[in-house]
């Protein structure tokens, strides 16, 4: 499927945002930031930001834009909106999450509360397959509804992408039917979903002696009718102890290619698998990345692969060790963050929290968390030249907030400043 900018209605008006408090342009171009340059976010103050047609047509300082011709010739038709006291950014690009499931996971949350851990609920039948019944059981409509409530949430809170993924059907008809609801959702809002395949979330019950012929399903049947259908953009592979085997992992990986789907993998979640065979795949991001040897990580900063962490599992999961987001940027690895909103490890779909655990609990500045959950969770998805940043020829796709500065985003935590989004140059309603 390709990413689905769902407002198809006459033209956008014409807008003119100025007085803006603080604007975060993220300049600097389309591609992933590394190193220095994820501190780069492109600040200025007392800004504006001229848009037309859905798109950006000029950002930056207001003196400069109220100078534009455009600005001139079309004064009398533009609608002129005073942004003093807000801060104003990129809309955040939330490139991992799992929308399509339909009931909390509330006994494993008081297992996990009594002292259990990720694995031995998993093992005793809790986890992903505790969440199979309820989408098996769904209608479409019904898991669109779900998902669909997911996607306002994320836009209540600032996000206007979001990636989407599969991954609780776990049988063709189940899977193909999540695929259907993710886009049936993505038509009812605004903001822009890709769509991933991840049948490859673990084996199902019905193949939990013979995971082998799942991957045998999955390549077999269910990769060709996706594709065939258009219905996700990437593949996307649990590779993990309990889940997929890294043999496993790589003979997906090379039949998703065969279908010219894009791939991402979740990987060193909950122990090690060596990266480097992974990566000769070439997948456009490797997700969770909490167990690297130094070696990954050398040779993931060497790679074109996005490094997406995911504190918001860390930190549900209370694990003592968070990804090592020093190490691979100051190596230059591309990072990205995601929420990985899910009913098992992380119920929140919530991108201000995500850069509140990045900044506290993995010691990323400020300026790199921004980075990440915008300019370079573009990238993670491939969409750097149309999202993430706020500078002309982009989707006018904005996040407003009420904050005087823009690092009180991730300090006051828990709580949500955001006061408006703007999807392809329309406002949003924030319900
Ligand atoms: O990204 N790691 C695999 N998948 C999810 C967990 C899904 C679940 O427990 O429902 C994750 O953390
Ligand atoms: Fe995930």
């Amino acid at each position: 499927m390709k990413a689905t900018s769902n407002v198809h209605e006459p033209a956008a008006p014409a807008i003119l945002l100025h007085r803006i408090s603080q604007l975060v342009t993220m300049a600097g171009g389309e591609e992933a930031r590394r190193g220095p340059a994820m501190r780069e976010i492109g600040l200025i103050r007392n800004g504006a930001v001229l848009i037309s047609g859905g798109q950006i047509v000029a950002a930056g300082a207001q003196s400069e834009i109220l100078r534009h011709p455009w600005v001139r010739r079309h004064r009398r038709e533009l609608i002129e909106l005073d942004c003093r006291g807000k801060l104003v950014l990129p809309g955040f690009v939330d490139s991992h999450t799992h929308p399509a499931f339909t009931a909390p996971r509330l006994i494993d949350f008081e297992k996990r509360a009594a002292g259990a851990s990720y694995a031995e609920i998993a093992a005793a039948g809790g986890g992903i397959r505790a969440s199979l019944t309820g989408v098996r059981s769904s209608s479409e409509a019904k898991l669109a509804d779900h998902i669909l409530g997911a996607l306002h949430q994320a836009q209540a809170q600032g996000t206007t992408t979001v990636e989407a993924k599969s991954g609780y059907g776990l049988d063709a008809a189940s899977e193909l039917k999540s695929l259907r609801a993710i886009r049936s959702a993505a038509q009812q809002w605004p903001g822009t979903v890709v769509a991933t395949f991840l049948g490859a979330h673990v084996p199902p019950p019905e193949f939990r002696e013979k995971p082998d012929a799942y991957v045998d399903l999955l390549c077999r049947e269910m990769l060709p009718r996706i594709s065939r259908g258009g219905l996700a953009r990437y593949v996307d592979v649990f590779c993990e102890q309990g889940a997929f085997t890294l043999a496993q992992t790589l003979r997906i990986l090379a039949e998703a290619a065969k279908h010219k789907l894009r791939t991402r993998v979740h990987v060193g979640q909950l122990s090690n698998t060596p990266l480097e065979t992974i990566l000769a795949a070439r997948p456009v991001s490797l997700d969770h990345l909490d167990e690297l040897r130094r070696e990954d990580i050398r040779a993931l900063a060497a790679s074109d692969a996005i490094a997406t962490l995911l504190p918001g599992a860390n930190y549900f999961l209370a694990t003592k060790k968070y990804p090592p987001a020093r190490k691979l940027i100051d190596i230059g690895a591309a990072v990205a963050l995601a929420t990985d909103y899910n009913p098992g490890t992380a119920p929140t779909i919530s991108m201000p929290m995500i850069l509140s655990l990045a900044t506290t609990q993995m010691k990323m500045t400020v300026e790199e968390a921004l980075v990440a959950a915008t300019i370079n969770g573009a990238c993670a998805l491939e969409l750097g030249a149309r999202k993430g940043s706020v500078t002309a020829g982009k989707d006018a796709d904005l996040a407003f907030f009420e904050l005087d500065d823009y690092r009180e985003l991730p300090y006051w935590f828990g709580a949500n400043h955001c006061v408006a989004t703007m999807m392809a140059g329309r406002f949003a309603d924030l319900g």
